[in-house]
This record gives structure tokens, sequence and C-alpha cells, in this order.
């Protein structure tokens, strides 16, 4: 637990009071963890693998957001009383996942402030990114929102390696597509000028920055 942002602050004490009452759960890839609407009793932390947050309409989707190791989900239905799951969560990898009920977690929240204030502090990036998104949705063209997802994405799930920065999550152009808000086939065409004016490389559906300044500039 202790590498789990959500916790690094807490005292010894409390993260050893803590750590026996989540269970750990071993899912595959590709396991539906809870659909949108239904009852939330339960929070994840996800000690390893990626988790997909994403909301469908009869046969589109919107991906919400990608969390991996580290991560948290499932806290707004438990804090929102009455309210049901906001988005579906998918695994997109094999992952192991680390599940506390309401009661747990109300329980804690109420006992440590620091454990508020993190998941306060995490909530706000999460609104300043959908800030973002209805930004990028409202004034920006596809091209500037697919540099801008890979950007986000190389934050979030960055590796650095003497080529680039690696996105280390597999990304079809329909997932790229899905979190961009747009269609496949724009994203088939701005992938390609991308690697043609060399800022990208893609090997096996994974991403490489290869001229991170470039994109930052042409997004200035
Ligand atoms: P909950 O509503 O219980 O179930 C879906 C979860 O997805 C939600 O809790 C949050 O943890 C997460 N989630 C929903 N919307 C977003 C968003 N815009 N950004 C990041 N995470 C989200």
């Amino acid at each position: 637990l202790q590498h789990i942002p959500l916790f690094q602050e807490l005292a010894e004490d409390d993260l050893n009071e803590i750590a026996p009452l989540f269970t750990e759960k071993k899912v595959k890839k590709n396991t539906i963890l809870f659909v949108e609407g239904d009852i939330g009793e339960e929070l994840f932390l996800i000690q390893s693998g990626v988790v997909k947050i994403y909301r469908l309409d009869e046969s589109k989707e919107v991906t919400l957001a990608l969390f991996r190791d580290g991560d948290f989900f499932g806290e707004m239905s438990l804090l929102s009383s009455g309210m049901t799951r906001s988005a579906t969560a998918e695994t997109m990898a094999s992952c192991i996942l680390y599940v506390l009920n309401r009661t747990a977690f109300t329980a804690f929240m109420e006992k440590s402030p620091r454990l508020c204030l993190k998941l306060l502090e995490t909530t706000m990036q999460r609104l300043r990114h959908a800030n973002d998104q209805i930004y990028d949705l409202t004034f920006l063209g596809v091209r500037a929102r697919i540099m801008k997802t890979i950007l986000r994405l190389s934050e979030q799930h960055g590796v650095a390696t003497p080529q680039g920065l690696i996105i280390d999550v597999k990304l079809t152009h329909q997932q790229l597509a899905n979190l961009v808000g747009t269609v496949r086939e724009s994203v088939t065409k701005v992938l390609q000028e991308l690697l043609d004016d060399e800022l990208i490389s893609i090997d096996k559906k994974v991403i490489t920055l290869k001229n991170i300044e470039a994109i930052q500039a042409e997004l200035r």
C-alpha cells in the first residue's frame, strides 16, 4: 500500500490498520469490473495493470480515463450518496487490484484528514483534466487533440528510453479515437502525419514520442 500515492502520507499505524481491510483481486484482461448505473459499494486500487473508465452510447464509446499502478477509482459513488456508478470500468491488461468496501472506506475517511486531503487533491487534478477535455473538444481541431492526448498519456504512462518516451499501454486507433472524441479514420490519418514528421514512432500498438519539444511547440 505504501506505493499507492493515496496512502503514501498515512502514518504507519494507520497503514497497518487499513491494510488488512483490503481484499486482493486478480483479474484477466478485458474483464468488466462494474457497469455505469450499478450500485457502487467498493473502492478499487490498482496494484498492477491498466483499467479503462468509459461511457457508452448505443454504438460509440468515450473513454474518460486510463488508470494504472498506484491509481484508485470507484470513489465517486461511495462519496455521492444515492448515486450509482458514473461510468464503466474494464481491465485493459491483467490486473492485481485491492478492493475496499464502503464501510471501511467511510470509517477511514472519518478518521484520517490526510487521506481526505489526498483524495481531494487527486479529485482536483481529475477535474482539471475534465476541464481541459471540455476546452479541447470545444476549441481544438483533431490533430491538436490527438497530440495533446498522446502528451497526456506520456505523462501518466510514459517510460523513458534512449529512443524517446514510450507510452506503456497498447492502444488501437479506435481506442485512441475513444480517448480523443473522434473517429478511427481521423486517428489513422493524424498518426500517419506524426510518423511522417518523425514526431512519433509506433511498434505493435505502442507509441513512442520521439520529439516531445516539437510536439509541445506545435501546441503552444
Ligand atoms: P464511480 O462513479 O463510483 O465509478 C466510475 C469511476 O470512474 C468513478 O467512480 C471515478 O473513480 C472514475 N471516473 C469517472 N469519471 C471520471 C473522470 N472524468 N476522470 C477520472 N475518473 C473518472
